[in-house]
């Protein structure tokens, strides 16, 4: 076999590598032999290892073959390394590696500077993030859509909505034409801020420019939607998107059946639900979560009770908001009982009842003039080392003077006062 630094490489490799599952390097090393050059099989043993999470095996390879004087290093290979520190919040390390490509003497390119980028502004350090936009012009690059993209969003995740807006029609000026990801941005942003119309305004323009709605862009207008309560809209948007031959997904119909049940329209979310199971989607707790707060909210005990007995029936396992949606809603119909039933079922499940939670059963105790057992789950909750609220202060004083106890009361509030403040 001819001396050739890959193979050296990748014994070195092999020495590093504590894997718990040998097998995995022939499956690296398979694909190899085909597209056989010393530094695209590197950089593909490189890509596979990160893909399969292991960066510290991948960081080992890659300074072997920095080490080796004959290293088969690219661009490429730097390139990978570079969004493997970012994706493992290695910022310094990712940045070093940029300052070392550049003293090799090798031509930074756009795609370096845009991981960056996008690894600063998700770690948050919006100032570098701008620094390194900046330094693409001065080292003769030209920013991409991507890189336009990734700082927008960088932007916005800091709250920064006018400087996004501004960097986008910077972009736009220069020629840049925005691609899916950059409206999806805008949308999400518009949405976010509750400006719908401009929001479609983006939506419209997309068809315009030749950019393609996804699955993601009609879910974050329905969500848009539902949430300022226009269901009738986001139907016909539903619509739409159906008629453009978008399937819709699981959150699409979780959007749908929220926004039904935010409104109280419990006959439609249902119908939803039955429109989602047809259309081949199997409900998730979050679905059922949204059910079960749609029908507490409308009043509807007997409902409530029904859609929690489904979910069960599916075998999926309440979670901590179900819990707490279901005693709300239980303990505020006075269904004491029932209210105690997924009290005890929760802590049977090992979930951490709140203090918002013993509040809603203080209450509840309260409104019968159950004191004697409110006063029981108060004094359960100093056991379980849980601090009571004001609010949980206020409910005992309100149990104690609708009982026309106003001494104890009295006591309470001193006591409340003592622990508060
Ligand atoms: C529920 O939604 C449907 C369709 O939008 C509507 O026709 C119906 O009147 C709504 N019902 C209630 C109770 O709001």
């Amino acid at each position: 076999m001819p001396h050739n630094p890959f193979f050296s490489v990748v014994a070195l490799l092999i020495k590093t590598l504590t894997l718990p599952n040998p097998n995995l390097i022939s499956q690296l090393l398979l694909p190899l032999p085909l597209r056989y050059s010393p530094v695209t099989a590197l950089n593909s043993l490189l890509r596979q290892l990160l893909r399969c999470g292991r960066f510290p095996q991948a960081l080992a390879l890659f300074s072997a073959a920095l080490e080796a004087k004959t290293s088969p290093l690219d661009c490429f290979s730097f390139s990978i390394m570079i969004h493997g520190f970012c994706f493992s919040g290695q910022l310094r390390g990712a940045l070093d590696l940029l300052t070392l490509f550049e003293s090799r003497g090798g031509p930074p390119n756009v795609v370096m500077y845009t991981t960056l980028i996008d690894g600063c502004c998700k770690n948050g350090d919006l100032e570098e993030a701008e620094r390194l936009f900046k330094r693409i012009g001065e080292v003769g690059l030209v920013p991409n859509e991507l890189t336009y993209t990734v700082m927008i969003n960088g932007y916005f995740r800091h709250g920064l909505q006018r400087h996004g807006f501004d960097l986008y029609n910077e972009m736009r000026g220069k020629g840049v034409l925005p691609n899916l990801y950059t409206y999806n941005s805008l949308i999400a942003e518009c949405c976010r801020c509750r400006d719908l119309d401009r929001a479609f305004k983006l939506f419209d323009e997309m068809r315009e420019s030749g950019v393609s709605h996804n699955v993601v862009t009609y879910n974050t207008l329905l969500g848009g939607l539902c949430r300022e309560k226009r269901t009738t809209d986001a139907l016909k948007l539903f619509d739409k998107m159906t008629k453009e031959g978008i399937r819709p997904n699981l959150i699409t119909f979780n959007l749908l059946i929220d926004g039904y049940g935010k409104e109280g329209n419990m006959s439609k979310a249902m119908s939803t639900l039955d429109y989602m199971k047809v259309s081949g989607f199997l409900p998730n707790i979050v679905t059922y979560n949204m059910l079960i707060n749609g029908f507490s909210q409308a009043g509807d005990l007997v409902g409530t009770a029904n859609i929690y007995r489904e979910m069960k029936e599916r075998d999926l396992s309440p979670t901590k908001v179900t819990y707490t949606i279901l005693i709300d809603a239980f303990a505020r119909g006075n269904d004491m009982k029932r209210a105690f039933d997924v009290y005890y079922a929760m802590e049977r499940a090992g979930k951490e009842v709140d203090v918002y939670t013993y509040g809603v059963l203080m209450r509840g105790l309260c409104e019968e003039g159950n004191l004697k057992d409110a006063w029981k789950l108060f004094e359960s909750m100093s056991e379980k080392k849980q601090k009571p609220s004001n609010v949980i202060y206020d409910t005992m004083i309100y149990g104690h003077c609708k009982e026309g106890s106003s001494y104890r009361a009295l006591r309470m509030g001193s006591c409340a006062r003592q622990k508060l403040f």
